[in-house]
């Protein structure tokens, strides 16, 4: 291999001189010759020796073969499970607006339920009991029968604010009348009457009963009512005025 080198160096060299530098170095008075023609093309050369191994490829990623597929449509909707169990209660809210005004009442509704209003005389000449409950034994008027005429007492089916009123017929002999709610004495109204003198007394107010509390009218010593049938009356009214 190397020898091959040398002769065609040597080759080389002798052509150069021919060429480039005739004039100055190749001997005068000559023409120089015509240049050769090219030789035939050299045999190609043994092979190389074997080169060393190479570094290790990059390693193909596994998308880069399995090719990903299409984006699948969607499935159909599936049932609707099962209730769950019911939660705990939440907090109260806030109380709502106030509803609407109501229809206008009917006056003739005299079967309604709330409604409160009795009136009673007294049927007998005797004079009550001091200091005790004053008795009305003739039922004028008793809507619902909330007046008791055994107890002489009004008992409250129907809360809400009553009107009661009394007129008392007295003669010769002083008369107060206490109105009572339930063991209060709540007004004291007292005549002091001149001798063989008549009249008639009276007094009211409104008061405002919860269920079963009571209402009814009482004397102290001055227990001078007077009841006479044509010539006078002594009467106990009430009436709900609004119930609540
Ligand atoms: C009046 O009250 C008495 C005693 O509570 C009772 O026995 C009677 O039945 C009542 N009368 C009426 C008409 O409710």
């Amino acid at each position: 291999m190397f020898g091959d080198h040398i002769i065609f160096g040597t080759l080389l060299a002798g052509s150069l001189c021919l060429h480039l530098v005739s004039t100055d170095t190749c001997p005068a008075g000559a023409m120089p010759g015509l240049p050769g023609i090219p030789g035939f093309p050299g045999r190609d050369g043994r092979d190389g020796v074997k080169g060393e191994k190479g570094n290790p490829g990059i390693p193909i990623k596994p998308y880069e073969v399995i090719k990903k597929g299409e984006k699948g449509e969607p499935g159909i909707k599936g049932r609707p499970g099962k209730r769950g169990h019911n939660g705990e209660d939440g907090i109260r809210g806030p109380l709502g607006p106030p509803g609407e005004p109501g229809d206008p009442g009917n006056s003739e509704g005299s079967s309604s339920p709330l409604q409160s209003a009795f009136s009673v005389s007294r049927a007998t000449r005797s004079l009550p009991e001091p200091n005790a409950v004053i008795r009305f034994s003739t039922i004028i008027t008793n809507v619902n029968g909330h007046f008791n005429a055994t107890l002489g007492k009004f008992i409250c089916k129907i809360p809400g604010t009553y009107y009661f009123v009394f007129h008392a017929s007295s003669k010769e002999k002083n008369l107060c009348v206490i109105l009572m709610h339930d063991d209060k004495k709540i007004v004291n109204f007292c005549d002091h009457m001149q001798r063989n003198s008549q009249q008639v007394s009276s007094g009211g107010l409104a008061v405002y009963l919860k269920e079963n509390e009571k209402v009814w009218l009482v004397t102290n010593s001055y227990n001078g009512l007077f009841a006479e049938g044509r010539k006078a009356d002594s009467v106990f009214s009430g009436f709900l005025i609004h119930a609540h």
